[in-house]
């Protein structure tokens, strides 16, 4: 499989903002996998990773997440968490499953 970043024709997704953590997959010329993922400054999180049906366990979603790891661990990283102020202002953790890999050891 051929990584690239996003190029138009694809999704229209992210379009405007950090559009080089939009990667899709290509086999044959065809889109078969996807991933997208996002920077905060601080924190990279991914979106969306998705494999099609007919592609998958042939470690192309692995392949994926090993190169957004490297795009998001090449990003700068500083600040500290201040869940109190976040709480203060009224956020709150959601009801969803965040699952946390930590790139650069420190
Ligand atoms: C999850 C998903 C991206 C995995 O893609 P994939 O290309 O099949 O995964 P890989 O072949 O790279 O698998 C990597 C490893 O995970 C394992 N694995 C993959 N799917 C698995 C599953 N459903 N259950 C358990 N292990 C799984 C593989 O066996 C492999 O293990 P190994 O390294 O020991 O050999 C794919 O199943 C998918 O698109 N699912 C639907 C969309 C989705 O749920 N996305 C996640 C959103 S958060």
């Amino acid at each position: 499989m051929e990584i690239r970043p996003f190029e138009a024709g694809d999704e229209a997704r992210k379009l405007r903002v950090q559009r080089e953590l939009f990667l899709v997959g290509r086999q044959s010329g065809r889109v078969v996998a996807a991933v997208m993922a996002g920077y905060d400054g601080h924190r990279g999180s991914v979106n969306y990773l998705a494999v099609d049906p007919q592609y998958r366990r042939r470690g192309y979603g692995a392949m994926l997440m090993r190169r957004i790891e490297e795009l998001l661990a090449a990003r700068d990283s500083a600040n500290a968490d201040v869940l109190a102020f976040y709480q203060r202002l009224g956020y709150a953790a959601d009801d969803v499953v965040a699952l946390g890999k930590r790139l650069i050891p420190d």
